[in-house]
């Protein structure tokens, strides 16, 4: 039976895996208001999967919920651990997901000393064992790696066809190495390298390419560019639960608060991290706000309510009193305060 990457149309736009963003709440709103063609869960320790006691894999297992209209939707695991992979990958086999993903690029430092994420890059053997290990456990699904180019310096040569020696049937490749972090641009020309090499090694694996999308014009322009079969967008999300959206109208046609003498243009060209977003009213960013604040809460009790200020910095931007009302939001603790204060902003704002 084909996998779901062996079907998708192309070119398609993927979720990209990022702790306390694309939480089971988040998913569900890109869901409703702009569905992705993959969504991603966050990361997850396999480690934790097999090993933590009862409380600790309750929470991890929390970061595994999902609903149905999320699909596809594919896990991240993280592991060097071949024992602990295989039963994590089984267990999100059985929990119903399309597919699994392993993490072989967070710089992070706690990560990197459990030998994962970006350290798997110093380790192309260990790597190989690992999705060996997800095979094993998850027979039936696909397994796809997601990682960077190079460790301190581009080893795409080296490192890339020791993973697609493996068949994952996915390879996302975030266009920097380690060291450059997110400091310097995404190099979508590595994307064309990997693409070169996969149709080389292993013509059956999907490239997706991620770094630095703004749009989903932008991601097709570098789809364009590269030759990737999809792209994968990450902190353009943030607060954006219309990102996917493909039926976006002209921007900023349908603004309805007064601008106090401001010149709208000049409000929505100031707001440059966001170029796809303008189309929606200010009500209706505010009504989505809410709304998410709300299924936070319900859907992730454990979570700390500030994982929600990350969207709000970028819910409540680029209008008159924005950063005022943003102020407001960064102290409230919960959807109920959240909510006063927005309906007060409103109150004040609104011509009617
Ligand atoms: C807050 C945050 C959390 C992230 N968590 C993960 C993660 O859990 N797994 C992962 O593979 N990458 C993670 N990443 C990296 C993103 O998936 C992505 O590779 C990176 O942000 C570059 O894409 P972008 O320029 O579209 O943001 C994270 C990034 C951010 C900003």
């Amino acid at each position: 039976m084909k996998n779901f990457w062996q079907t998708i149309p192309k070119p398609f736009f993927v979720v990209a895996p990022m702790a306390d963003v694309t939480d089971a709440a988040f998913r569900r709103m890109l869901a409703t208001y702009g569905k992705p063609d993959v969504m991603w869960t966050e990361f997850v320790s396999a480690d934790g999967l097999a090993l933590a006691p009862e409380e600790g894999r309750k929470k991890l297992l929390a970061d595994l919920i999902y609903d149905d209209e999320e699909r596809p939707i594919v896990a991240q695991l993280f592991s060097s651990n071949e024992d602990h992979m295989e039963a994590a990958a089984r267990l999100c086999a059985e929990l119903g997901f399309d597919g699994i993903d392993i993490n072989m690029g967070c710089p992070d430092r706690s990560i990197e000393k459990q030998g994962c994420g970006s350290a798997m890059i110093k380790t192309p053997h260990v790597a190989k064992k690992i999705i060996q290990a997800a095979k094993r456990g998850a027979p039936n699904l696909p397994i796809s790696v997601k990682t960077r180019a190079g460790y301190n310096e581009d080893e795409i040569a080296t490192w890339i066809p020791a993973l697609l020696k493996e068949r994952p049937a996915a390879l996302t490749l975030h266009a920097r190495t380690r060291k450059e972090m997110s400091k310097v641009p995404a190099d979508w020309n590595r994307v064309a390298r990997v693409v070169a090499l996969r149709d080389e090694i292993s013509p059956e694996t999907v490239i997706i390419g991620n770094g630095d999308v703004l749009s989903l014009e932008d991601a097709r322009q570098k789809i364009t560019q590269s030759g990737a079969d999809g792209a994968m967008v990450g902190r353009a999300l943030f607060g954006n639960p219309w990102f996917f959206n493909k039926n976006q109208s002209l921007p900023h046609q349908l603004h309805t608060l007064p601008t106090h003498g401001v010149d709208r243009e000049k409000i929505i060209s100031a707001d440059t991290s966001r170029s796809d977003i303008e189309y929606i009213t200010i009500e209706e960013r505010l009504r989505v706000l809410i709304e998410h604040s709300k299924l936070f809460v319900e859907l992730l009790p454990h979570k700390s309510f500030n994982v929600m200020k990350k969207h709000y910095k970028a819910y409540v931007n680029g209008f008159p009193n924005a950063a005022q009302l943003r102020g407001q939001l960064m102290e409230q603790s919960d959807p109920a305060g959240v909510e006063a204060v927005v309906h007060e902003f409103l109150r004040l704002n609104s011509t009617n």
